[in-house]
């Protein structure tokens, strides 16, 4: 049985194939109809979410399948003091797989240790998010047509955001990436990723987006993640550091993708969505495609 806690548990030979299978459904949807027939995936969601949540409802309706979950922590045996490790055992008697999101970094490792599901990780606190890193890579593959030699920009909280932090893993596996993260000292990636991810891969860090913009072929913006902020005067001194708007966008290259994980707040200015290069609407799509070959692949159905 397999899990998807972290991108690299998928090697990059696996995350070729998971990425072929996808572009196949988005194809061919129809093919994959009743691919999950009597198949049940759970999701438990202890924090909020709309995207990821739906969108693997969404995917498991489209293979066939059916749903069960919770949507918040209120609304679980959470509330009553319920730990990780039991509402896993209980959820294996019901579901086939799981999506888990959790505020705690970790829970979907914990979760994994006590179930006999696989489980996938929909985003664990401040630390991981490896289905949108592969929502992202099969945005920018199918956009760009490749992840090597390209420079991509990360753009703002580079410190909580997890989307970050999961696709910079899984793209220093790749030649030639040059990275460029753009962030107030105060919310530069963790130290981890510099003195380990990043170490000894061609990267830069810089707190200006006008100088970064011109060299792009890749910026991915990202919120500031409120609610991981200790205190509320802190996230106010932040909440607006970075807002792309179009006519900044004038000074990056013609071909340069925007991607944002969304929710978007301030960062990027709706005059910019009807630029060719805003691509995030579109990676909400994928996410779909992508979810959709995950829970294949997870339930060896592929
Ligand atoms: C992201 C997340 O939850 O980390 N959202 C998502 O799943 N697409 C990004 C965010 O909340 O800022």
């Amino acid at each position: 049985m397999r899990h998807l806690l972290n991108p690299l548990d998928f090697t990059v030979e696996e995350t070729e194939q998971l990425l072929n299978l996808a572009k196949d459904i988005e194809e061919n949807r129809s093919r994959y109809a009743h691919k999950c027939d009597g198949k049940v995936l759970a999701t438990l969601f202890y924090e909020p979410s709309t995207r990821t949540r739906l969108s693997f409802e969404s995917s498991m309706l489209h293979l066939g399948g059916t749903c069960l979950g919770f949507s918040s922590a209120g609304s679980s045996s959470a509330s009553k003091g319920e730990s990780v490790a039991d509402t896993i055992r209980v959820i294996s008697c019901y579901a086939d797989i799981c999506a888990m999101r959790h505020p705690k970094e970790g829970a979907a490792k914990v979760a994994s240790l006590h179930s006999r599901i696989p489980v996938i990780n929909a985003g664990d606190g401040g630390h991981q998010h490896p289905t949108q890193t592969l929502t992202d890579l099969y945005t920018i593959r199918s956009l760009k047509g490749h992840f090597d030699n390209i420079t991509i920009g990360f753009c703002g909280d580079l410190k909580y955001g997890r989307t970050v932090h999961s696709l910079i893993e899984s793209l220093v596996r790749y030649p030639n990436v040059h990275f460029i993260l753009i962030s107030p000292p105060e919310l530069r990636v963790p130290s981890y990723m510099r003195d380990d991810v990043l170490k000894g891969f061609d990267y830069e860090e810089v707190t200006s987006l006008e100088e970064a913009l011109p060299k792009l072929d890749v910026l991915y913006m990202t919120r500031i993640q409120r609610e991981r902020f200790f205190n509320e005067e802190e996230y106010e001194r932040m909440k607006d550091c970075y807002i792309l708007n179009r006519s900044k966008l004038q000074l990056a290259p013609k071909d340069c993708l925007v991607l944002h994980p969304l929710p978007r707040v301030n960062e990027i200015s709706v005059d910019v969505d009807d630029d060719p290069r805003a691509a995030y609407f579109r990676q909400v799509q994928n996410g779909l495609y992508v979810r959709m070959a995950l829970i294949l692949t997870l339930l060896d159905l592929a």
